[in-house]
């Protein structure tokens, strides 16, 4: 067993009882962290009042980017007992990110126990509502305070909570989705398939004309070739086209999704054939033309699984299954949603107990 001190928060803030499209605008009352020194390991793990950090002004993080993030959820069920969704699979992610980035791993089974009990303590923060979720973010920061460009010798990790509801504000309904014709969200070779902060810097500029265009999310294009898919701001990226269902294959510019992973397995349990292969923008078009594009759908922890109902590309717009949510997209969205709720059998053991 793992000894977590905590130190409560003096006041408790007040809950939000609304979330209907929001993700991210609250945070509960308490946070996980402890602290990394070279030749001491990790060290005061802890349970504080959330709060602001103290940083130096020329820590790694603010300097040269050296951030990792990940992203995972918890559910109540109806009876009010609160489970992670594949929490393991999003720490040993973390770790990946941060062999990517010079970082330290963390030992997977103390920051899990760290989870457990930072949600049992907010665990009135945790909505009860179906859909909405306890949203689980660990970070690590570079905090040492240095000039040369290197790794640095002392970090922060963190866990702290938000209550959420839908990521999109179209709900579960389809959404619009650009592709970027003039820039790429990570190069070959470069750190994509990491969970850097760096990634979703080098996206901004483009998402921001998506949003000011009209539409939810952008979806990247390869940085050699600029015609096959790689992914969309916070989703992997699924299409069926005559009867086939296809995904790209992971690549070190592509985030490996944990939700992606989830989807194929509960695929291949459907006996539903699935081809990881490359995806020609150009092949989606002709699809579209002759009225063999069936289906698109993101997946992502956020939004679970968003139908697509548009693309835009080099001013033309494909507007899918009529942009409506088509029949693969809906049912599995009705099982992971199942599955996050408990009313459908946990076949993989991807539920985790808070308590
Ligand atoms: C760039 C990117 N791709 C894909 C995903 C989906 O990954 P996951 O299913 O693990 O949330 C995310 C969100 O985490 C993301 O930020």
């Amino acid at each position: 067993m793992h000894d977590i001190p905590v130190t409560r928060a003096a006041a408790r803030k007040s809950i939000p009882q609304d979330l209907k499209a929001s993700f991210g605008d609250y945070f509960s009352d308490h946070m996980f962290r402890m602290e990394y020194t070279e030749g001491r390991g990790w060290h005061d793990p802890r349970i504080v009042p959330f709060g602001p950090l103290q940083l130096h002004p020329s820590s790694s993080v603010i300097q040269y980017a050296q951030s990792i993030f990940d992203g995972s959820k918890g559910y109540r069920r109806e009876d009010g007992s609160i489970h992670l969704f594949r929490p393991q699979a999003h720490i040993a992610r973390l770790n990946r990110s941060a062999g990517e980035l010079c970082m330290p791993a963390v030992d997977p089974d103390l920051v899990l126990a760290a989870m457990r009990k930072l949600i049992g303590l907010d665990r009135d923060w945790v909505p009860a509502k179906r859909g909405n979720a306890i949203y689980v973010r660990q970070t690590m920061v570079g905090t040492e305070g240095y000039m040369v460009v290197r790794p640095s010798k002392t970090y922060t990790y963190l866990i702290f909570l938000c209550p959420v509801g839908s990521y999109y504000s179209e709900g579960a309904g389809p959404v619009r989705i650009l592709v970027s014709e003039t820039r790429v969200r990570a190069a070959k070779g470069a750190i994509g398939s990491a969970k850097a902060g760096a990634n979703y810097a080098a996206s901004l500029k483009v998402g921001r004309e998506a949003a000011a265009a009209g539409f939810s999310q952008v979806l990247w294009l390869d940085s050699v070739q600029r015609r096959y898919l790689e992914e969309v701001g916070t989703m992997n990226i699924m299409v069926k086209i005559g009867g086939r269902i296809l995904t790209p294959p992971l690549s070190d510019s592509i985030l490996p999704g944990i939700t992606r992973d989830s989807v194929l397995t509960l695929l291949h349990d459907w006996g539903m054939e699935v081809a990881e292969a490359p995806i020609d923008i150009e092949d989606v078009v002709v699809a579209s033309r002759t009225g063999r594009l069936e289906e698109i759908w993101g997946v992502g922890t956020a939004a679970v699984i968003s139908p697509v109902g548009e693309l835009a590309w080099r001013g033309e717009r494909i507007i899918v299954n009529g942009g409506q949510t088509g029949p693969v997209a809906a049912k599995l969205f009705e099982q992971l949603t199942g599955l996050h709720a408990g009313t459908v059998p946990d076949r993989h053991g991807w539920s985790v107990a808070v308590d």
